[in-house]
């Protein structure tokens, strides 16, 4: 495809690593009865969510919350935005945050204060892909699906501009400015 530089997960590597995330998510969680909430980072989280999901041997419920990164084209770091949320009464319960990448851990940061403020039992967090940042403070991740260098990806969910999301694959987009990750 054109822009993709290259292949970083193959199609068939990555609901093989999903698989074994849910696995260890449901080991986390071995009170089956009890069930999870999962709340979920729209909009590049849906693709890893729904092979995620269809993995998870638990009672399971969906809440969503959007959160703007990156405005627009030239990916100025700006703080991420919170533009709306559709959660079930996060009080008392087990909630998993469900996010496609931790780069700066802005994006976390937010999600799990909003999370905290709730009033849950228990949180804990899982990144489909997670990049080699320095992050001040560490947001506290508990399943990492791959470790990836600092580069700026596409595919599985993931987009540049809104586009990109539907490829089947995660690939580096391609070299130049966008080439490199916001790392820092
Ligand atoms: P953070 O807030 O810097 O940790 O960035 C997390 C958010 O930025 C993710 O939820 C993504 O939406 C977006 N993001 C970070 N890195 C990439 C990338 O390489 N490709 C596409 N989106 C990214
Ligand atoms: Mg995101």
């Amino acid at each position: 495809m054109e822009g993709v530089a290259e292949i970083l997960l193959h199609e068939n590597e990555l609901p093989t690593r999903v698989a074994a995330l849910a696995g260890e998510i449901a080991d986390a969680h071995p009170d089956r009865d009890r069930g999870i909430t999962i709340v979920t980072v729209l909009s590049g989280s849906i693709v890893f969510l729904a092979d995620l999901l269809r993995q998870l041997p638990l009672k399971t419920r969906l809440g969503l919350i959007h959160v703007s990164s990156y405005a627009g084209r030239n990916r100025v770091a700006r703080g991420p935005t919170l533009i709306g949320t559709s959660l079930p009464d996060l009080h008392d319960q087990d909630v998993l945050i469900v996010d496609d990448i931790l780069e700066t851990g802005g994006t976390l940061r937010l999600v799990q204060s909003a999370v905290a403020d709730a009033g849950p039992r228990a949180v804990r967090t899982a990144v489909l892909l997670r990049k080699p940042c320095r992050r001040d403070p560490e947001p506290t991740v508990d399943f990492v699906g791959f470790e990836i260098e600092d580069v700026f990806v596409v595919g599985y969910g993931l987009d540049y501009n809104g586009w990109y999301r539907n490829l089947p694959y995660v690939a580096a987009l391609r070299a130049g400015p966008l080439g490199h990750g916001m790392c820092g």
